[in-house]
């Protein structure tokens, strides 16, 4: 059997990490458009710094939750397993996941705007910082994908769903596109399509197959049970 996985915020938020819409539109007190655009970052990279920068350091003080753990546990029992997130923190990979795409970046990434290379950054990134490859000063940016760019790995995310047998979506709210459109190319590769939420969200109608609850509890059964 083969199987992609999509995850969003939602399996972050037992770790403590806030979702994107459920808190009035903001993210961490601030509207995406002041954080996740390149024209934010070109208007004020000190603040777009500043809000990675706190949200690189709060990684520290986050830990795996149940439900990392069980996807990881799911990779290990079926060997065709391929898990894609959209989520930028570095929970998947400390739960043990490693056939795994960040497609909307990380937040331990950085990308220097003038070489292109993508690198590791644990501390700070700041508008002075020199690229330690191409040694220009004051082009290194989160390596985030933010609003209006090309999520990563698409060609290769696309050939894994045309070719699975099971799509299961969790913790999303299937509002961000090409994400929220994987379920539809899922379906007609003719895969068993499975949502695992809190809530129905706004691709409902596109899964064959709802689960609603907390991810930390429903996500071990699912694969438990499979
Ligand atoms: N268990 C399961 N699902 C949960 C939980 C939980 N404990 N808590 C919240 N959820 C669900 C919410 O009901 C919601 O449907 O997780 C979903 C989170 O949705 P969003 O906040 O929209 O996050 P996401 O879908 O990951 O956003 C997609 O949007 O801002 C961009 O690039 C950003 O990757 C992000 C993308």
């Amino acid at each position: 059997m083969k199987i992609v996985v999509l995850t969003g915020a939602g399996i972050s938020a037992e770790s403590g990490l806030s979702t994107f819409r459920d808190n009035n539109g903001l993210w961490e007190n601030h509207r995406i458009e002041d954080v996740a655009t390149p024209e934010a970052f070109a208007r004020n990279p000190d603040l777009v710094h500043k809000f990675y920068n706190l949200r690189r350091a709060n990684l520290k003080n986050v830990k795996p939750n149940p439900a990392h753990f069980a996807l990881a546990e799911a990779e290990k029992k079926f060997n065709n397993f391929l898990l894609v997130t959209q989520n930028v923190d570095n929970l998947h990979e400390r739960a043990g996941s490693r056939n795994l795409i960040h497609m909307h970046g990380e937040l331990l990434g950085k990308k220097c705007t003038f070489c292109n290379k993508i690198s590791r950054i644990d501390g700070k990134l700041c508008k002075e910082l020199v690229c330690e490859f191409c040694g220009k000063a004051g082009g290194l940016r989160p390596d985030i994908v933010w609003f209006g760019e090309m999520p990563y790995e698409m060609e290769r995310i696309y050939k894994e769903l045309l070719q699975c047998n099971l799509f299961v979506s969790i913790g999303t709210s299937g509002s961000v596109y090409p994400a929220a459109g994987f379920v539809e190319i899922a379906k007609q590769a003719g895969a068993r399509t499975v949502e695992l939420n809190l809530e129905p969200g706004e691709q409902k109608s596109h899964f064959q197959e709802s689960i609603y609850g907390k991810a930390s509890d429903i996500v071990h059964d699912f694969f438990g049970n499979l």
